[in-house]
């Protein structure tokens, strides 16, 4: 059976660019980033030609890119490395939970935390942060666009408000960085996180943008790695990938590919939704990532649908795909104030250069019958829906 993989949120494959990039890196160039011998001078090159690659996707400096192990960590160095016992943050209840989570934690060690609302549409309200600010608050964090939905939030208004108040602002950018244009002047942030397995580069890497003058407290101890910003001997393979997956994400912006992507993803969404009656996209009206689509299908469990069309050869993921495997409603959907029986019935469609038209066609072809076939097997959700929805 021919798979189509429509999960480009959760994960991504490396492109052949990319795999062709790193391979060096694992044999014959193996050095230790560190050394000063020949070998360990190679592989430095290689990780600051990287770094070059990933500061012109961001239009930033090359020493400004701290290189992690992801968009987790990136995102904890950005909360723990600035506030403290005392300090108030002001966040949104839709972030990843590698923000909320981190928040939470953050409470537990003694910093107030403000998790902001959000519109029916999943958009953050720059006048609630201006509200929110306190005298205390030192940092502000609000992702650039939503993994779930794929809404772009006001990023560059929210850092307008963090420069007033001469607060740091913090955006995690996993779910932009390769989609939309990213200039850290224009958002006026201080931090920005961004993962490689998003990107078509490997999992496990990543990056913190840093503001030149930025003093934060370093996550991670050890050596003086990444000018002592994180220590450890440099992932000199995956930072490569990293490099040349920004290389290409960059071109893709212009050359035509995002754009490709995101009539792929409106004929998928416009065809199911002439297709499927009660079914409607969370964040429509809002400007989103061209690549995600996260719809719901009244009268039926967003899981089934899930494996129904994995069965069918189609994978997709239903609520944050980051805790797929955990059949939790969505704390974005809950956020945005969408009825629990609508939040159960929504699937995530996220899609990379790497799909085709053909593969919306297919797909435009499987989903309605396998929509029909769960609402006819469980006529008993129209009134449960019915009765939620009241
Ligand atoms: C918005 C957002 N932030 C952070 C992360 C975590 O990134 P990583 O998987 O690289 O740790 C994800 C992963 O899905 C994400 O979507």
């Amino acid at each position: 059976m021919r798979r189509i993989y429509m999960d480009a949120n959760a994960t991504t494959p490396l492109l052949p660019e990319v795999l062709e990039a790193m391979k060096p890196y694992f044999i014959e160039s193996f050095g230790n980033a560190s050394s000063i011998h020949q070998h360990g001078q190679h592989a430095r090159a290689a990780v600051e030609h990287a770094r070059e690659q990933v500061a012109a996707l961001l239009h930033c400096r090359p020493a400004e890119i701290v290189f992690t192990s992801g968009g987790t960590e990136s995102d904890n160095t950005a909360i723990f490395g600035i506030l403290r016992p005392g300090d108030h943050l002001v966040t949104t209840a839709i972030e990843h939970h590698a923000v909320l989570h981190s928040a939470e934690k953050a409470h537990e060690r003694g910093v107030e935390v403000t998790f902001l609302p959000v519109s029916v549409g999943c958009a953050v309200d720059p006048d609630d942060v201006r509200r929110a600010l306190k005298p205390n608050t030192k940092l502000i964090s609000v992702m650039m666009a939503n993994n779930e939905t794929g809404v772009i939030q006001p990023v560059e208004e929210i850092g307008r408000i963090a420069a007033e108040a001469q607060v740091f602002f913090h955006t995690d950018a996993v779910q932009a960085a390769g989609k939309i244009p990213i200039d850290v002047a224009a958002i006026g942030c201080h931090l920005l996180s961004i993962s490689g397995h998003k990107l078509h580069a490997p999992q496990g890497t990543g990056v913190l943008y840093v503001r030149r003058g930025t003093r934060f407290e370093p996550l991670v101890f050890g050596g003086s790695h990444e000018r002592q910003r994180r220590a450890g001997t440099e992932n000199v393979a995956g930072i490569v990938g990293l490099g040349k997956a920004a290389e290409i994400a960059l071109a893709a912006l212009t050359d035509g590919t995002d754009e490709r992507v995101a009539v792929l993803r409106d004929c998928l969404e416009q065809g199911l939704i002439a297709a499927i009656e009660e079914c409607g996209v969370h964040g429509a009206g809002h400007a989103r990532v061209p690549n995600t689509t996260n719809l719901y299908f009244d009268h039926l469990e967003g899981e089934a649908l899930v494996i129904a069309l994995d069965l069918k050869g189609i994978a997709v993921s239903g609520g944050s795909a980051c805790s797929s495997g955990a059949t939790d409603p969505s704390h974005v959907l809950r956020a945005m104030g969408v009825p629990l029986a609508r939040q159960r019935a929504s699937v995530r469609f996220s899609l990379s250069r790497l799909n085709t038209g053909a593969e919306i066609d297919a797909a435009l072809e499987i989903i309605p019958a396998a929509v029909a076939h769960l609402r006819e097997l469980s006529p008993a959700n129209k009134s449960t829906y019915a009765q939620a929805a009241n």
